[in-house]
């Protein structure tokens, strides 16, 4: 008889070289003693679905889904769990016998961040204003409603996308323009930045954040630079801040416990480890 094929996982995008899923998951499967492999797989547009059905086959147990290919994972996916079907974006997936099972776990991996880094912030975050209306904005509202959340304005460059927002979401939403963005910040417990300004190689985020509370805490979902601006500010201001990388590493964790059987730790050393490939990397975008 021969053995079971070894359990692989991987992260397929197109690009996929600048992923740090496999530098994650292999230091998990270190960690762990896993005798597995994390690899990266670039699937060109076009070929998604011919990526899907190598899930369950010669050991690959699952894959992380990247850019462009969230909203396909999605429309192949046979099952999704509830946060996918409200994301519209699957960026987990596994097979479960014939079935395809997708999952989001960027919600699940932002209040990961918080959870870590701003502990107790659950009993007293009750209003938000977060900057963006893109897949990144909908996975904090996302969170931040579960958790149950009063309050949320989504400020936008374009209003329009901001409204989209709003409306799949429902009542607790509200939106107001980019223009306003520093008078909207005086009733907000948290400010969540989820724009692509401030990474490296992308225009500064401006925005005024004199008006915020004292207690208010400031999250950014950019990481590379490790510390932007937004939150070097806030945190010289007093703020508690809560930088990107623990959602990167806090959304990872799902899919290897899915495919691995551990549900696995974000420790220092892992955050050490990731923090010292982006110093090394400075000009490498994500
Ligand atoms: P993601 O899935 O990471 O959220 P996205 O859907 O491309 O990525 O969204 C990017 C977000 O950054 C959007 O909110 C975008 O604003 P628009 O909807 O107006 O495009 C915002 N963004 C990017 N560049 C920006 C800029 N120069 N000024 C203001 N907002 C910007």
């Amino acid at each position: 008889m021969t053995d079971p094929p070894r359990p692989r996982a991987c992260v397929t995008g197109w690009p996929v070289a600048h992923s740090r899923s496999p530098l994650i998951h292999g230091h998990w499967l270190r960690t762990y003693g896993i005798e597995g492999s994390y690899e990266r797989v670039a699937t060109p547009p076009g070929e998604f679905k011919r990526f899907a059905a190598t899930i369950g086959v010669g050991g690959l147990r699952g894959a992380n889904v990247t850019v462009p290919h969230k909203l396909e994972a999605f429309a192949e996916c046979d099952r999704r769990t509830s946060v996918a079907q409200a994301m519209g974006a699957v960026n987990t997936l596994w097979r479960e016998g014939e079935v395809l099972w997708g999952d989001n776990t960027d919600a699940g991996g932002f209040l990961g961040s918080l959870d870590e880094e701003a502990p107790g912030w659950r009993r007293e975050v009750h209003s938000a204003v977060i900057l963006g209306a893109g897949g990144a904005s909908r996975a904090v509202v996302y969170g931040l409603l579960s958790a149950g959340l009063q309050r949320i304005t989504i400020i936008n460059r374009s209003i329009e996308r901001a409204e989209a927002v709003a409306e799949a979401f429902g009542s607790r939403l509200f939106i107001s323009a980019w223009s306003e963005a520093s008078n909207r910040l005086g009733d907000a417990d948290i400010l969540v930045n989820t724009t692509s300004l401030g990474m490296n190689g992308q225009d500064q985020l401006r925005i005024d954040i004199s008006n915020l509370k004292a207690d208010a805490i400031v999250a950014d979902l950019v990481y590379v630079p490790l510390e932007t601006s937004l939150i070097r500010d806030a945190r010289r201001l007093g703020h508690r801040t809560v930088g990107g990388l623990g959602m990167l590493l806090h959304q990872a964790a799902p899919g290897f416990e899915r495919w691995f059987g551990i549900r696995p730790s974000v420790t220092p050393e892992l955050r050490s480890l990731i923090e010292a490939d982006i110093l090394g990397h400075g000009a490498r975008s994500s």
